[in-house]
């Protein structure tokens, strides 16, 4: 595999390659001196279309500590029409000797175009392109998932490597939600259960092919016993036309996650958002404080899930061929 574009790229042996040596990562993020040299001499550059956080920031931690050279490249606020701009500035990164290209996209598909488009011979990781992929973060919520569950379900698989028996429920904003759409192509090659909770206007037309289970009833989806809660933003920014639900208030009473749904989980239950949360809309502030919420863990998880994408990427073709087993 030459790059990463849709959590639907990997099989379940390379997303399990991917963990494993993310887990490896992570164990070296614990010494003292956490650089590693094995991207010395290379270039990650980091071009963010849209605003971002905490990924752009792990992306970047994740290229210093394997020693490539970063170069982040912010186009926000550019007025040239999006395919030209992103032609033009792929190939200025080209010019410069990019290894990789990390890309952020308001428009779907804008990775895959960088990618298939010859502009760029690095490998193209995708960071969120609008609607529709993020699958870096469905990974570290593979990642945080395995960590905290694996072991706890007897029908996991016997090493504890995939997901399989487990039932995470994800809710919220589905429509306007990459990292939903990622999840749940990775979660069921991963073998876990999945349950998507919004309201009727929050669920994407064409839903039913997905490979999970829909519903408008949160609290009849909490009795069931989930083992993970992934709570998703509202994306105000993409709800252009208003008229999602009839008010902040009536969405939080029916879809927010707080104290009294949380104290309905089996102890085993963790909660996750990929961050940056409302407070008081899809999750009460307990809720994201609650020792439950394992939402700062993914965070952590991120660098070390990103160091495994780009090592893997960067340093051969053949690791991501399934070696595993
Ligand atoms: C998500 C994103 O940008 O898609 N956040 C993230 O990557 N940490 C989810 C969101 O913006 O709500």
């Amino acid at each position: 595999m030459k790059h990463l574009l849709s959590a639907s790229d990997l099989s379940r042996d390379e997303a399990v390659l991917i963990l494993d040596t993310a887990a490896a990562m992570a164990a070296t993020q614990e010494r003292a001196i956490k650089k590693l040299p094995t991207l010395r001499g290379r270039t990650v550059v980091n071009l963010f279309f849209e605003d971002s956080t905490r990924t752009r920031i792990s992306f970047e931690t994740a290229a210093k500590r394997l020693s490539a050279d970063v170069i982040n490249f912010s186009a926000r606020g550019s007025s040239v029409s999006k395919g030209e701009s992103l032609k033009d500035t792929a190939l200025t990164l080209q010019a410069m000797g990019a290894d990789a290209v990390v890309i952020r996209h308001q428009a779907s598909g804008a990775p895959h175009v960088l990618a298939q488009s010859g502009w760029t011979r690095g490998a193209v990781l995708n960071a969120g392109d609008g609607t529709h992929q993020h699958p870096t973060q469905a990974l570290l919520d593979a990642y945080t998932l395995r960590h905290h569950l694996v072991g706890l379900r007897a029908a996991t698989d016997p090493v504890g490597r995939d997901l399989a028996g487990l039932d995470v429920v994800i809710v919220g904003d589905i429509l306007h939600s990459r990292v939903a759409r990622s999840n749940v192509e990775l979660l069921h090659t991963l073998g876990a259960t999945v349950t998507l909770v919004a309201p009727p206007t929050l669920v994407p037309v064409g839903v039913e092919p997905w490979p999970c289970a829909v519903s408008y009833d949160f609290d009849e989806v909490l009795d069931a016993g989930p083992d993970a809660v992934m709570m998703l933003r509202i994306q105000r920014e993409r709800m252009v036309d208003g008229g999602f639900f009839p008010s902040p208030w009536e969405y939080t009473r029916n879809y927010g996650l707080d104290a009294r749904r949380l104290a309905r989980l089996p102890d085993h239950t963790i909660v996750l958002h990929p961050g940056p949360m409302n407070r008081g809309l899809e999750i009460s502030a307990d809720a994201a404080d609650s020792p439950r919420a394992v939402i700062v863990e993914q965070v952590a998880n991120g660098v070390a899930v990103r160091m495994a994408a780009l090592y893997l990427l960067l340093t051969g073709a053949d690791h991501m061929q399934g070696e595993t087993e």
